[in-house]
Formats: C-alpha cells, sequence, structure tokens
C-alpha cells in the first residue's frame, strides 16, 4: 500500500461524499472507532497509514471499495461515483492504463424511509449537529438546549438512589409488560388523589419514559390521513409521533395573549371528521403556562361534543410554581376517554433512568378495540425498565424533594424569576411569565432585527456568542419569531448567557 495513492484516493472520496476530517471523527466516535484528530490528518496529508479496522471504517464511511482505497490497485485508476436517486446504487469504475475495465459493479446504499420525510425533532437537530463540530473542534458551548437536570447539578433524591440499589438483584428479568405491580399501584393511587375516575391496575401502563409512550399512543390510534389536533407550540415529539404513524398533525394556536392558553375558537376550527383526538401539554412545554380549570373545562366540552380522545402530557405537574395547583383535565372528563402521561425524568431529575407512565380513565368502553392496540403493542417491546419501575412507589410516595426548587428562594424559581427579568430586559424581546416546568418561550421583535428565519437566527447566536437553544421553529411554531431557553444552569451562568444574549441582540441584523 502506498502512502501517496492512500492519501490522495481518501482526498477524493471525502470531497465526493462532502464529508470533512471533523465529520469522519464524528461518525467515529458514534461507532466507537477510535480516530483522532492528529491521525486523520496525517493520513489525508499522506504521512501514514491506517490500520486495517481503521481502513475499513473509512472505507464503509466514504462508501468507497478497502482495497481501492488502500491504493492496492495501480496509482493511475480513478473512481467515479454516480450518485443515483433514491435507494441507490453507486456505480464503481475502476479503470486501468491500458483501458481493461477489471471492474463494473453496483455499490447498494441506503435512505432513511420516507415515512420520516415529514418528521421533524430539532430538541435534537442541525443546529444541535453544528454545536457538536463546534465542540469536536475545541469549542466550549453553552447548553439552554434541552430539559436535562442532571448536568446542572439537580441530583437524584438520595433515597431513589439507596431503594433502587436494594432492590437491582430482583429487577433482572422482564416484569409484566404493563409494568411490575408496585410500581403501578403507586401510580393508581397518585391518580386517585389527582381526582382522575374510573381507574383500575390494568389501565395503568409503564414506559421507557413518557417518550416511549406517546410513540405507542399515536402508532396504536391513527390510520393515514387521521387527524389528531396538537398545540402549537408543541413538544415536537407529539407531532413527529403522529406523523410517523401516518397521521395527521393539525396544530391549534396557544395564545400568547392570553398567557399561552389554548385558543378554544381555532381548536373549534380545525376539527374535520377525520379529527380523532386533542392532545394537550399541561405544564406546557416550551411555553411554562400552566392551565386553568375554566380552560381545562373549554378543552372537555370541545372534546365532549366532537367526541375525541384526550391525550394529556401532564410530565411537569409536579414543578409548578406561584403556589398554584395543577388539574388533570381527566378529572373533569369522566364521560370522555381519556390518556393521562407523566413520569419522573424531571421531577426525580432521573431523565436518564427511563421511567414514565400513562393513565387510561373515563370512558374507556368507547376505546375498547384502541386499548387491544395499545396493549399489543405494550406486549411487543415486552416491559419498560424494570430497575426503573422499581422506585416509583418511593418516588410517588412521601416527602417530594422537588418542592425544594420550586417554593420561594428554590433553584428553579429563582432561576425563574432571573431569566425572566434578564430577557425581558433586553430591547426587542417579551416573554409571558413561566408558571412550571423549566423553560421560557420569548417573543423577538422580529422587524428590529431583521428576522425572518429563527433557525438562521440559532445558528448566528451559536457562531457568534457559543450559546445553543433552539428556534420557535423546532417546536412546530411558524412565525420565526419566538425562541426556547431552558433555565435550568445557575444563576451565574444564566448571567453569562443573557449577557452574551443581550450584546448579540445590540448588533444582530439578520442577513439572508
Ligand atoms: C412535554 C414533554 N413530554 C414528554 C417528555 C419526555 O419525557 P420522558 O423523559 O419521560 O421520555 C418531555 C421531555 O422533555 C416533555 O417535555
Amino acid at each position: 500500500m502506498s502512502k501517496e495513492i492512500f492519501a490522495e484516493r481518501l482526498r477524493t472520496s471525502m470531497a465526493q461524499q462532502g464529508k470533512k476530517q471533523v465529520d469522519l471523527i464524528r461518525a467515529a466516535s458514534e461507532q466507537g472507532v477510535k480516530l483522532g484528530k492528529s491521525h486523520i490528518s496525517q493520513y489525508v496529508s499522506g504521512k501514514t497509514l491506517p490500520r486495517p479496522d481503521i481502513l475499513h471504517f473509512l472505507a464503509d464511511t466514504l462508501q468507497v471499495d478497502a482495497d481501492w482505497l488502500r491504493g492496492d490497485e495501480p496509482a493511475d485508476a480513478d473512481v467515479r461515483i454516480a450518485d443515483n436517486a433514491g435507494d441507490s446504487m453507486h456505480s464503481i469504475h475502476t479503470t486501468h492504463k491500458n483501458n481493461t475495465v477489471t471492474e463494473d459493479r453496483k455499490m447498494r446504499t441506503f435512505k432513511k424511509s420516507s415515512k420520516l420525510d415529514n418528521v421533524l425533532y430539532d430538541v435534537r437537530g442541525p443546529v444541535v449537529d453544528e454545536a457538536a463540530r463546534m465542540e469536536e473542534s475545541g469549542t466550549q458551548i453553552l447548553k439552554l438546549n434541552i430539559g436535562n437536570p442532571a448536568p446542572f447539578g439537580f441530583r437524584t433524591p438520595d433515597e431513589v438512589i439507596y431503594d433502587m440499589r436494594q432492590q437491582l438483584t430482583e429487577c433482572e428479568g422482564y416484569s409484566n409488560a404493563q409494568g411490575l405491580f408496585s410500581a403501578r399501584k403507586a401510580i393508581m393511587q397518585y391518580a386517585q388523589l389527582k381526582g382522575i375516575p374510573n381507574i383500575a391496575i390494568e389501565d395503568i401502563y409503564t414506559g421507557n419514559g413518557v417518550s416511549e409512550l406517546i410513540n405507542i399512543c399515536m402508532s396504536a390510534l391513527l390510520d393515514d390521513g387521521d387527524e389528531i389536533l396538537i398545540p402549537s407550540p408543541d413538544y415536537p415529539l407529539w407531532t413527529a409521533c403522529a406523523t410517523l404513524a401516518g397521521g395527521k398533525a393539525v396544530h391549534y394556536i396557544c395564545d400568547e395573549q392570553s398567557e399561552w392558553y389554548p385558543d378554544i375558537d381555532d381548536i373549534r376550527r380545525k376539527i374535520t371528521d377525520r379529527t380523532k383526538a386533542i392532545v394537550i401539554i399541561n405544564p406546557n412545554n416550551p411555553t411554562g403556562a400552566l392551565y386553568p380549570k375554566e380552560v381545562l373545562q373549554k378543552i372537555v366540552d370541545v372534546a365532549r361534543e366532537h367526541q375525541l380522545i384526550i391525550f394529556s402530557d401532564e410530565i411537569y405537574d409536579r414543578l409548578i410554581m406561584d403556589e398554584e395547583e395543577h388539574i388533570s383535565i381527566a378529572s373533569l372528563a369522566p364521560d370522555l376517554f381519556c390518556i393521562t402521561f407523566s413520569g419522573l425524568s424531571k421531577s426525580h431529575m432521573i431523565a436518564g433512568f427511563r421511567i414514565g407512565w400513562m393513565i387510561l380513565s373515563g370512558n374507556k368502553k368507547v376505546a375498547k378495540d384502541y386499548i387491544e392496540g395499545l396493549k399489543m403493542l405494550s406486549n411487543m417491546r415486552l416491559c419498560s425498565n424494570v430497575p426503573a419501575q422499581s422506585i416509583v412507589q418511593t418516588a410517588l410516595g412521601g416527602h417530594q424533594s422537588v418542592r425544594g426548587y420550586i417554593e420561594p428562594g428554590g433553584r428553579i424559581r429563582e432561576q425563574r424569576d432571573y431569566i425572566y427579568k434578564a430577557l425581558t430586559d433586553i430591547p426587542g424581546i417579551s416573554a409571558v411569565k413561566p408558571k412550571a416546568a423549566f423553560y421560557i418561550f420569548p417573543k423577538i421583535d422580529v422587524k428590529r432585527f431583521n428576522i425572518t428565519n429563527d433557525e438562521q437566527f440559532a445558528l448566528d447566536l451559536l457562531r457568534d456568542k457559543k450559546i445553543l437553544l433552539i428556534h420557535g421553529g423546532g417546536f412546530n411554531w411558524e412565525q420565526p419569531d419566538h425562541f426556547r431557553v431552558v433555565y435550568l444552569p445557575r444563576i451565574e451562568v444564566l448571567k453569562e448567557a443573557t449577557g452574551k444574549i443581550a450584546d448579540f441582540f445590540s448588533y444582530y441584523k439578520q442577513q439572508l
């Protein structure tokens, strides 16, 4: 193998695939292959040759033949890779000086399913990818993009960890598909205290986070073209799962002028004879809104009138500030079929343990067949994470340590007050003060900053100030005039971040 031929072919293949050195390093780390910056730059400049495993990794990633890349073919061999559309066959021709074609075969490549064409999940999307690239090249990024409490110093209550340790050896096998009896009993009792009617142990399903259960619920319900009402802005997993299931996510507006409450007239306008259900997210991500009883009652009235299923995502129901009370919409709708979701990712700072649940309540008769579908999908994934189920009873019972964070003087509450003031003090930025969770969704005066593309705004902020946040479009918000900030970092960090954001807005004019 010749260093020069290998280097030249590597450079050509990288150019043909539009890949830079950093892309190869990233792909390697994703696949657990050891490939450092210095290695790749030595290969590219022809100083060293790779080991066979690295050679194969490079060949696979660049979609070329490993023997060819190695330079076993004569130096004047040339490669032409014709990119066809679709699930494609790349033609690889290797031609020799004496004009005899020794190889002419098709290389099959694989595209993602077209079911994913309209699926959006920007909480981990292109702006986040750019941040990862910047980090790989040594830039420190301040991440205000994901609601993951642990990295910001929110620790799991000791008792939860202790109890999980104690039970670990009993959690080696699969559990019942819907979950351990003790966990479901605790969830059932929790739901009873919230006034959710007509529930028994078989109406409780545990999941690998609420995320998995959202996916199951959408897959089991929606036929191609069935419509489901989802808020805008939303937590984008709802829209993504509904779309992936073949359904049509129809977004109803939450009104910033009315504390971000759902606009009931807009909901009514968007109901058709294909509408099967309505989703509410209460408390809300990304707005931090908490819906009062009157608003919930109006949603129930519409759902009743049009016989809709109500899906209520209440994962932040234990993170309510200002001494307000959370009301489960299911408690107002005993005659409708409701599914209520919650979990421990946020209230117990164990997003990584993956434990959530859903509660089927109210008029279950009308959903007999759908419930069979839910059971099938639940059985198909065998069960949710059993060690995490084992601490549900501990977590839901007794002292709720999360209260210390949200009461006056508590960390989340202080951070909420800080971020609200700091952001709304910036000329051109306004916001509704959040009442729950740990997100704020400020509005940008787009005329002032010439903003027509909010993703571009997020990228510009990232590149200029090394701050990562998600643009409103990532939450299915149509206008380019909002962004979401996760205010989990400590006040000193928020201070630095908002200082930089204020400086950014002091000079920013979007160039297209
Ligand atoms: C509104 C909402 N629902 C569901 C989830 C997913 O939570 P889990 O960790 O239980 O999958 C999140 C996570 O951020 C969320 O904000």
